[in-house]
């Protein structure tokens, strides 16, 4: 549940920001980006889209979490989502995709894919919350451990069932959050 007395926004992520989400990053995967990785998503403005989730409290203001997906065509690949590993199951990581989505609505995608590995229980089931499904798995795709990969896809972002589980999303969050959207809005239906 996210505290009332916070206020919370998505912004794009910026070079400056790269650092504190590597601190986050370290935490909470087993393999995470070289900055330089970083650096050059964030170069590439016409097709990633990163962003950060800032929280103000107590007059302090962080960095908590953050995301990244790719436009491709009609598709929007989800690369990147992690929550500050001491922030987890509090609804942010629920806001964070939620405002890449909101992004793939924005820019016209058709549908929106990701990879989990199979082992990441939690993710898969948020993903799931949002309606998507799994439609395959890459074996051995995780060079770490050599953990096979889940791809999940969203099929239509436009479909009646996935606009819904979008907007139930959407109502479950109950902070104020600047730059997400309620509501689906003006999505350019395709
Ligand atoms: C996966 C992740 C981004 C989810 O963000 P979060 O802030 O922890 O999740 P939220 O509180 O917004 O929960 C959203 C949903 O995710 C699932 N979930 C998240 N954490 C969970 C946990 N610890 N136990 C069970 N379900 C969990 C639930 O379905 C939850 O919905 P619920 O509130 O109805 O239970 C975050 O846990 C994280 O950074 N994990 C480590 C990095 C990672 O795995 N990234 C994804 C790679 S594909």
């Amino acid at each position: 549940m996210v505290q009332v007395r916070e206020q919370l926004a998505i912004e794009p992520m910026r070079e400056a920001d790269v650092p504190v989400v590597q601190e986050i990053e370290r935490r909470i995967f087993t393999t995470p980006w070289p900055r330089n990785a970083y650096y050059r998503e964030l170069s590439s403005r016409n097709s990633a889209y990163y962003i950060v989730l800032r929280r103000e409290i107590g007059g302090h203001s962080e960095i908590i979490a953050y995301g990244g997906m790719w436009r491709m065509y009609d598709e929007a690949h989800v690369t990147t989502i992690g929550v500050r590993h001491d922030l987890q199951h509090r609804g942010y990581g629920r806001i964070v995709f939620a405002a890449l989505l909101q992004a793939a609505y924005d820019t016209g995608a058709r549908w929106v894919t990701l990879e989990v590995r199979t082992s990441n229980e939690n993710a898969m089931r948020m993903y799931e919350s949002f309606g998507f499904k799994v439609i395959g798995r890459r074996k051995g795709y995780y060079t770490d451990n050599g953990e096979d990969a889940i791809v999940m896809w969203s099929d239509s972002i436009y479909a009646p069932r996935f606009r819904r589980a979008y907007e139930a999303n959407l109502e479950r969050i109950e902070a104020e959050v600047k730059g997400l959207r309620r509501g689906v809005g003006p999505i350019r239906d395709r």
